[in-house]
């Protein structure tokens, strides 16, 4: 067996639920799952149930994470729709950047008017990273009003062929937006959705396979890949109102990779993807005795023990996967070896913007 290295991945999108959800997810069990995952280092997102918008639980968050996390990690801080725009100056050193909620999700974040939303794109700093959930017809309003505010944008997990059309054309025109793209919304339609049930629904909603491959055809245009790791518990998605979202963090490298062996992409894209990108927009620094091992030719069924999650599933259970991870080394120390986490809570350091 001979191993392959490549950079440590990062995920700019995940929900660790810590504080207010741990029942879900925490900041230890969640980056047990990264680095599970061959990520060695997440941004985490403010939408829990006390949500990340002042400085006060943006420390306080900071002072779980720093505790409780294995991998190296960060934080998008939240924009309120009690207009919360006062934070801004107070924050923006210690965050990758500001998360705007246009559209229903998780959490309690939901800004619709259009003048609290101009306020936030006016003053958040021009240099730092703004992301939108904003689905087809809002993404359309958060690229009118990038242009309108003069700023840059970046477009969290895109899924529709209309959204990458429309990012494409700004691009094309000169316009500084970046988008990501999850992994299921590249691997699984609206048909899979019915068969998974509350396990297949998340926000934005799975698409048609004529989305699927619209995303496929344009990955040139598509920045990075973001697992937006959203877990929820088996008996809150049995429910009888299903929260939104799905696990990610295990899975995102080898469902790609096993895309890089079909041929499907270059290793190169998936690297591209996967690293380069993240760090560049939010101009993360990164460790040359930082690096994952993975091994290129075994196969295997992804199954319950494969998962660090607390959550405990995977809509890709039972896929067939490849490119396993084997090692993880995060500034010179193994932390991961064959399925064993090897350092405790409390290494993973806190990232640095440049
Ligand atoms: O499916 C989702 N889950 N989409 C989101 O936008 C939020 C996330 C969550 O926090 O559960
Ligand atoms: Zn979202
Ligand atoms: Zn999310």
């Amino acid at each position: 067996m001979s191993l392959k290295e490549l950079p440590g991945l990062i995920d700019p999108h995940v929900h660790f639920r810590d504080p207010g959800g741990t029942h879900k997810e925490d900041f230890t069990t969640g980056s047990e799952a990264a680095l599970a995952g061959g990520i060695v280092g997440i941004v985490d997102m403010p939408n829990n149930p006390e949500p990340t918008v002042s400085l006060e639980a943006l420390q306080y968050k900071e002072q779980i994470a720093r505790v409780k996390t294995l991998c190296d990690y960060g934080f998008h801080f939240g924009a309120s729709p009690r207009d919360n725009t006062g934070e801004f100056e107070k924050v923006r050193d210690l965050v990758a950047g500001l998360k705007v909620y246009m559209n229903q999700t998780t959490g309690d974040l939901l800004i619709e008017d259009d003048r609290l939303i101009e306020k936030v794109f006016s003053v958040w700093p021009k240099d730092k990273p703004l992301l939108v959930h904003a689905e087809e017809g809002t993404c359309k309003r958060a690229l009118e009003m990038a242009r309108k505010t003069n700023r840059r944008l970046h477009i969290c997990h895109i899924s529709l062929a209309s959204e990458i059309e429309m990012i494409k054309r700004a691009k094309q025109e000169g316009f500084p937006v970046t988008c990501e793209v999850t992994p299921h919304h590249l691997l699984l339609t609206n048909e899979d959705a019915v068969n998974l049930g509350p396990y297949g629904r998340m926000k934005p909603f799975l698409a048609t396979r004529t989305d699927v491959e619209a995303l496929w055809e344009n990955l040139d245009s598509i920045d990075m890949i973001a697992t937006d790791h959203a877990p929820h518990t088996k008996e809150e998605k049995e429910s009888a109102t299903p929260p939104f979202g799905v696990p990610g963090l295990e899975t995102a490298f080898p469902l790609m990779y096993s895309k890089v062996v079909e041929g499907k992409l270059s290793l190169d894209d998936l690297v591209r993807l996967m690293f380069e990108g993240p760090k560049k927009v939010f101009s993360i620094k990164t460790d040359n005795n930082t690096f994952i091992e993975i091994d290129p030719d075994e196969e295997y069924v992804l199954t319950e023990k494969d998962l660090k999650t607390k959550c405990g599933w995977s809509a890709f259970m039972g896929w067939k996967l490849r490119g396993r991870i084997k090692r993880v080394t995060i500034r010179s120390s193994l932390v991961f070896e064959n399925g064993q986490v090897l350092v405790k809570p409390g290494f993973g350091q806190p990232l640095s913007y440049r």
